[in-house]
C-alpha cells in the first residue's frame, strides 16, 4: 500500500512565450519527507513552486494536494488547505513591525480582513506572534521596522509568516539567498528546527549543495524546465548529468 502523496504534479507544463519553463514535472512527495530543489538560474524551480502555490496557472497537467486537485484555486484557498510558501525576495509589508506584518500573517491564514491593524491587535494574536517569533530567534525584533532588521531576520519573519498559517507542507524558495554565507546555516538550522517541531513537510530551494546536503532526504535537480534527477543527495549530486549541467552553475561561493 502507498500512501497518498502529500503534493503530486502530473505532466506539468508551463511556457512563456517561446521559453518553457516547465516541462512533464511528475514529482510525488510524501508527508514528512524534506525535498531540496537545485537547478541554475532559470531552470524552472520558483515556476514550479509558483503553479503549485496558485500563483502561476500551468499550461498543462495536474496538481494534487493530499489526492485533490488545486488547479484553478487561488493562492489563499491553498494557503488554507495547508500549503504555505515564502518567496525568493521575501514579501513583508515594507511600512510595518516585525510584529505588525506577523499579526496581518495571522489574520490572512484566519480569513480574517486585515483592514485595521488595531482590530488586529488582539492578546491572543499577539501572543501566538510573539511565540512564533520565539521560536525562529526573532522575538527581540519585535518592534523593529522589518526594513530595518538583518537580512537573515527578515527571511526568518518571511518563513515565520508562512509558517503561521499552521500548513502542513512548507515551499520555501531560496531561504537562504542574499543572506551571508557564515549566517546560512545557522538560518537552516533555526527553520529546520522548528519544521520539524511541527512536523512539517518542506521543499526548499538552495543552490549551496553542501546546505542541500545537510538537511534534505531527496534532490530534485531542474534543468531547461525538467526534473533531470530525483533521488537521494548522494546519488543525485554524483550523477554524471546532473554534475555537468547543475553542479557548479549557481551563484559562485565567496571563498572563505
Ligand atoms: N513571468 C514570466 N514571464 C516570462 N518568462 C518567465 C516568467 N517567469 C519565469 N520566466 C522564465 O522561465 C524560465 C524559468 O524561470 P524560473 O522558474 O524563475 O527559474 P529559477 O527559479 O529556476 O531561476 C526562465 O527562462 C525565466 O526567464
Ligand atoms: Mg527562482
Amino acid at each position: 500500500m502507498t500512501a497518498t502523496p502529500i503534493l503530486e504534479s502530473r505532466l506539468l507544463n508551463r511556457s512563456f512565450g517561446a521559453v518553457v519553463a516547465a516541462k512533464d514535472i511528475n514529482i510525488a512527495i510524501h508527508a514528512g519527507e524534506v525535498v531540496g530543489v537545485i537547478g541554475s538560474n532559470g531552470a524552472g524551480k520558483t515556476t514550479f513552486i509558483n503553479m503549485v502555490t496558485g500563483y502561476l496557472p500551468p499550461s498543462s497537467g495536474e496538481i494534487l494536494f493530499n489526492g485533490t486537485s488545486i488547479l484553478g484555486k487561488a493562492p489563499r484557498q491553498i494557503t488554507r488547505m495547508g500549503m504555505s510558501r515564502s518567496f525568493q525576495v521575501a514579501q513583508l509589508f515594507p511600512g510595518l513591525t516585525v510584529l505588525d506584518n506577523m499579526l496581518v500573517a495571522l489574520a490572512v491564514a484566519e480569513s480574517a480582513r486585515p483592514s485595521f491593524l488595531r482590530s488586529l491587535r488582539t492578546d491572543e494574536r499577539i501572543a501566538k506572534a510573539e511565540a512564533a517569533l520565539a521560536e525562529f530567534g526573532v522575538l527581540a525584533f519585535r518592534d523593529q521596522p522589518v526594513t530595518a532588521v538583518p537580512q537573515g531576520t527578515r527571511k526568518l519573519v518571511d518563513i515565520a509568516m508562512a509558517l503561521i498559517a499552521s500548513p502542513s507542507m512548507l515551499l520555501l524558495d531560496e531561504p537562504t539567498s542574499g543572506v551571508a554565507i557564515e549566517e546560512k546555516f545557522p538560518l537552516m538550522d533555526s527553520v529546520m528546527a522548528v519544521v520539524r517541531r511541527h512536523g512539517v513537510t518542506v521543499l526548499f530551494v538552495e543552490h549551496d549543495m553542501e546546505i542541500v546536503s545537510r538537511y534534505v532526504s531527496r534532490i530534485l535537480a531542474f534543468y531547461a524546465g525538467e526534473v533531470i534527477a530525483d533521488g537521494p543527495p548522494a546519488r543525485v549530486l554524483n550523477d554524471p548529468k546532473v554534475r555537468e549541467l547543475v553542479v557548479g552553475h549557481g551563484p559562485r561561493r565567496k571563498a572563505s
